[in-house]
């Protein structure tokens, strides 16, 4: 059915459709559909704690019989300085919004995810089969996947950066153009620099690397599949697109703006978190990058609005929660995992016969 079988073969799923991980929306329920509909499901596990996230894997388990990928950030991202503190403008604004919404003191900064050494543990004792990072990886990590026997991807936003990925021994290098909804995988130079759209990044990373390129940014049917295959990756992943599902655990504000929103109404911004991410734009993001300020680095800067987040998402208040979404957001199709799944098999067979006969 699919001709390039190296994807497909090294991560033993039928059809090369990842669908991306995504810390805080996706679920044991959405990676179990996407296996089972033959693509390899993944789970955003960054923000899991290691007792939970050994009960998700099972519970993964529990839903398929089929492989999975489980996703962390990069242990570098927990290193930052916890003496920062917001600069003026920023901790009087934040001041005002928990005066706003009747939520006491400003936390000061501290850990957001991790921790990194124990969320990998508990994978490779799980045995998970697929495991992925973002913001860079090291030898260490990939060779503690692998003697857990565990296949290693992980995102490059840059052709140097593919090369990097490569020397510490990933088995997949995932090409993250900068439509990509989430966080930009940028792990060597300032995000502005690494702003390279998916037509032009995946084909310089396919020719820079001898492992297979899986391709992610704007990926949202068929047309961006096949295409993607014609630029010489073995597979895609696909995030924003999979967010219109109902099985996804994402907050009704978030799903509405996701399906009015256009590509322009989304940003990339380091207001939220610290680290360059792209979603729709909202009233945080407008106000605190009016301050015009140097921000807190990640993930400082998440930690300080944590508690405005935690209260934005209680009154499921679109302006205070952060609704990560790519440039092909107005392609999002509200269907459940299985039949999104089967559309885009169904339909890019359809298209790669169509182009064969044009
Ligand atoms: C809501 C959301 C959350 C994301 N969280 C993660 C994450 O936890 N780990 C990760 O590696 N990538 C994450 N990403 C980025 C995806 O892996 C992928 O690069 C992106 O979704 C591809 O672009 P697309 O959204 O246009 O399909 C996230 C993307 C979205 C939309």
């Amino acid at each position: 059915m699919w001709n390039d079988r190296k994807v497909l073969d090294l991560l033993g799923i039928e059809h090369p459709i990842i669908q991306a991980p995504m810390a805080g929306a996706t679920n044991a329920q959405v990676v179990a559909a996407v296996s089972n509909a033959g693509g390899l499901g993944s789970l955003g596990a960054a923000g899991v704690a290691p007792a939970k996230l050994r009960e998700t894997v099972a519970e993964i388990r529990g839903g398929t019989e089929r492989g999975f990928n489980v996703n962390l950030f990069a242990a570098h991202t927990e290193e930052f300085d916890r003496d920062a503190r917001p600069a003026p403008r920023l901790a009087a604004k934040l001041a005002e919004y928990h005066d706003e919404f009747d939520l006491g003191d400003v936390p000061v900064p501290g850990p957001m995810f991790g921790p990194f050494d124990e969320q990998l543990e508990v994978l490779a004792e799980e045995k998970v089969p697929v495991i992925s990072f973002h913001f860079g990886t090291d030898a260490a990590a990939v060779e503690k996947a692998h003697l857990a026997g565990a296949k290693v991807l992980c995102s490059a936003t840059t052709v140097a950066e593919a090369k990097t990925l490569e020397q510490a021994g990933v088995d997949v290098v995932i090409a993250q153009g900068s439509e990509a909804g989430g966080h930009r995988g940028t792990f060597t130079i300032d995000y502005e620099k690494a702003l390279v759209g998916t037509m032009a990044l995946v084909p310089q990373v396919v020719d820079a690397v001898k492992v297979p390129v899986i391709a992610a940014g704007g990926i949202m049917d068929v047309r961006g599949i096949v295409a993607c295959l014609a630029l010489g990756t073995s597979a895609v992943q696909m995030g924003t697109a999979f967010l219109g599902c109902p099985e996804m655990s994402v907050l009704a504000a978030w799903r509405e703006s996701l399906l009015r929103a256009r590509a322009e109404d989304t940003t990339v911004t380091k207001a939220l978190s610290g680290r360059p991410a792209r979603g729709i734009r909202n009233r945080y993001i407008e106000e605190v990058e009016a301050l015009d300020e140097t921000l807190l680095p990640y993930p400082a800067q998440y930690s300080v609005s944590r508690d405005l987040r935690k209260s934005g998402a209680e009154r499921d208040d679109p302006d205070f929660m952060s609704m990560w979404a790519g440039q092909g957001v107005q392609l999002i199709r509200s269907m459940p995992v299985a039949e999104l799944m089967q559309d885009l098999v169904n339909e890019s067979q359809a298209l790669i016969g169509r182009l064969a006969n044009r």
